[in-house]
């Protein structure tokens, strides 16, 4: 079991999301319940989704706001002025949760440097909770090594059928940190996949809900994006669906290490 479950297990993605296509997805979501909003220096939208929460009429105190910064303000107070300008932009005090977007390209800037400028941001009451995305097995551990270490709460990493992602997903959890999965639904990919359609239609539910309910049944948080209202009620839905040992087997069996997110300044990826 984790130690941390501070994040809601389903909130809404929106990167890529932008202007009033943001605006109006938080506003859906939050209308349908969604208490839980992703977003990142590095997505441009945070003035939007900022626009959205306040024009949304739900307590401030009820939204769990995650942001992100990214990794060319890791050095000296980077960290904190970055969550400054994010604060700023989405017209906040406080974010729930702020992570490290990317570690350092290369070591570049050395992570007790960066992770004790997130730490500082956390003692400034800049945000309430502090985690890391994109970290492996050997980041976290020299991440959980350091004194900022048990303030972490999350490792957010890209999780969907095709990179379960086991070794990094059950390390992180065996130290008590709740992992976050990101593009759940393989940006669309499990949509149009017979595996997945065929468990779906034995439970009378969508692909993306088999997809999202096998992420959130191995205790991972789950935040898929969607524009679309009715895709964002059925992702809401898919909390309900319990699926059979069958069922997860034959959507273990699709993992292929098939990574998405896996840009030029990506960390060396554990197998
Ligand atoms: N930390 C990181 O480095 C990192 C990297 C990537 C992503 N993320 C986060 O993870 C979030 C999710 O990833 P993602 O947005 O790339 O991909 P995703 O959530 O896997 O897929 C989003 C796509 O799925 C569609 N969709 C959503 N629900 C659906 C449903 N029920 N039925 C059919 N289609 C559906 C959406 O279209 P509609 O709009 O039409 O519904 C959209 O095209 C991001 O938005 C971001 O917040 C983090």
């Amino acid at each position: 079991m984790t130690e941390h479950t501070v994040l809601p297990p389903i909130g809404l993605g929106t990167f890529r999301l932008q202007e009033q296509v943001v605006i109006d997805s938080v506003l859906s979501a939050l209308a349908l319940g969604y208490r839980h909003i992703d977003t990142a220096t590095f997505y441009e939208n945070e003035a939007a989704v900022g626009k959205a929460i306040r024009a949304s009429g739900v307590p401030r105190e009820e939204i769990f706001v995650t942001t992100k910064i990214w990794w060319d303000q890791l050095d000296g107070d980077g960290p904190i002025r970055s969550l400054e300008g994010s604060l700023e932009r989405l017209g906040l005090t406080q974010v729930d949760l702020a992570l490290i977007h990317w570690p350092s390209p290369n070591g570049e800037v050395p992570m007790a440097d960066y992770l004790d400028g997130l730490g500082r941001a956390r003692a400034q009451g800049l945000t309430r909770h502090i985690g890391v995305s994109n970290f492996t097995i050997a980041q976290i551990d020299e991440a959980l090594a350091l004194p900022v270490g048990k303030y972490l709460v999350t490792n957010q990493v890209e999780v969907q059928p095709y990179l379960a992602n086991r070794k990094l997903v059950e390390h992180c959890q065996r130290r008590g940190l709740q992992v976050t999965g990101y593009m759940p639904l393989a940006v669309g990919k499990v949509m149009k996949d017979p595996v997945l359609k065929a468990i779906g239609e034995r439970h009378g539910a969508s692909a993306a809900q088999v997809a999202l309910a096998w992420v959130v049944s191995r205790g991972i948080a789950v935040i898929p994006a969607s524009t679309n209202p009715q895709h964002q009620q059925s992702n809401l839905e898919a909390l309900e669906l319990t699926l059979n040992a069958e069922d997860i087997a034959q959507i273990d069996a699709l993992d292929a290490g098939e990574r998405i997110a896996n840009p030029p300044f990506a960390p060396h990826w554990d197998q």
